[in-house]
């Protein structure tokens, strides 16, 4: 029973990063990105939904983030890559933008 202490040893020494399946990880990564969730603004699958009715000048307005898993890879990636109104910089790297486009893709249940 040695070698399997040592290889839960080891597999401890290479961080819990290594042990999550890639739907867990693209998971992680669309609701905590390094900053704030997407989901926060975009719903849990990408829906898009309204974040939030404020008054301006006396006028109900509502500030809403669209629908973003309906979005081509390549505008999913330039959204992601320039600033945009209302919507938080991430300075994520192309594979972390593959990664939640992938889960987006995963949510709309075998589209793809
Ligand atoms: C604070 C709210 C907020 C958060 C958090 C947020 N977004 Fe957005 N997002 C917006 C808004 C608002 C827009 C619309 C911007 C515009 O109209 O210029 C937008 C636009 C987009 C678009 C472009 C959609 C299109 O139709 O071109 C994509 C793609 C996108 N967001 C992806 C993401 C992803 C992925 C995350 C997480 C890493 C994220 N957003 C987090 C508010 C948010």
């Amino acid at each position: 029973m040695g070698w399997l202490w040592v290889i839960c040893l080891w597999a401890a020494l290479q961080g819990s990063e290594d042990f999550i399946t890639k739907d867990e990880y693209a998971k992680q990564l669309y609701y905590n990105p390094r900053g704030i969730s997407c989901a926060e603004c975009h719903g849990a699958k990408g829906e898009g939904r309204s974040i939030a009715r404020y008054k301006h000048k006396n006028e109900v307005r509502t500030f809403a983030a669209p629908a973003i898993n309906n979005v081509d890879f390549a505008s999913f990636q330039k959204a992601l890559n320039e600033r945009k109104r209302g919507m938080p910089r991430y300075f994520l790297t192309d594979n972390e933008i593959r990664t939640l486009y992938y889960y987006l893709q995963q949510r709309q249940g075998g589209k793809k």
